[in-house]
């Protein structure tokens, strides 16, 4: 469709979109934007007029050459380890399928900082850190080498989420959403995503508001079932 024609081209070009999943999901809206052209100003703007949580999604393959893995693969293993908090039985309270009301499980990975960056969080760090796992995506998916230890360390402050294996088959949050759209794009697998909250109530932004803010700011609103749709086909051309 059209709209999903100028979400393609909004991406190549670096600018940012909305990205709604599903009324059968969370009914969230995410700022979306790709990780390798974000600026200290893209940011900003996630934290003020977004205020959810600023993640990186990274397609499969990308994940699986950088090593990136499900935090609660991570917490499973250490919870099989005497030595971290025995007492308090890590395997007994990490994420296991039902535990999310809308989705069989949830896309976090490790949370990073670059090497460079002193705290972590100031809007200059951030992007920085971000922009790096772009170019470091980039750079494994051209199948040159990638070291992602001597880049980054965890913990940091920005999530990195690992998109499912089958992608929308498997899973339709807007880390698999965006990493489909990228795909679609042409363009590096690791897209930035962040929740718009209501400053009013504190809840998720309603889809009418987000939509309102998207007219306002001159970003496109995109559902998750439009993506799903163009995905399907732009697959079934090749
Ligand atoms: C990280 C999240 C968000 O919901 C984000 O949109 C990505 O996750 P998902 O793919 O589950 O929607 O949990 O803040
Ligand atoms: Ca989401």
């Amino acid at each position: 469709s059209e709209k999903i024609q100028k979400t393609l081209q909004a991406i190549r070009d670096g600018k940012f979109f909305l990205l709604y999943d599903s009324e059968k999901r969370e009914g969230e809206t995410d700022f979306v934007i790709s990780a390798t052209a974000v600026q200290p100003q893209d940011v900003k703007r996630m934290r003020k007029d977004g205020g959810g949580l600023i993640c990186v999604a990274v397609s499969p393959k990308a994940s699986d050459i950088l090593k990136l893995p499900y935090m609660a693969d991570v917490v499973t293993a250490a919870a099989t380890n005497d030595k971290i908090n025995p007492k308090l039985e890590i395997g007994t309270f990490v994420e296991k399928e039902g535990d999310i009301q809308y989705d069989k499980k949830s896309s976090f990975s490790l949370w990073v900082n670059h090497r460079e960056n002193r705290t972590g969080i100031p809007d200059d760090d951030r992007s920085y850190t971000i922009r790096r796992l772009g170019e470091m995506t980039k750079t494994a998916l051209e199948g040159k080498p990638v070291d992602f230890a001597s880049e980054f360390r965890t913990p940091g402050h920005t999530a990195t989420l690992r998109a499912s294996k089958g992608l929308l088959d498997e899973r339709r949050g807007q880390t698999e959403l965006s990493i489909a759209l990228a795909l679609m794009a042409g363009t590096t697998p690791a897209m930035v995503v962040c929740e718009m909250l209501d400053d009013t109530n504190g809840k998720a932004l309603s889809k009418e508001d987000a939509k309102a803010y998207g007219e306002k700011n001159d970003m496109i609103f995109v559902e998750g079932w439009e993506v799903v749709e163009a995905f399907e086909i732009w697959k079934k051309e090749g």
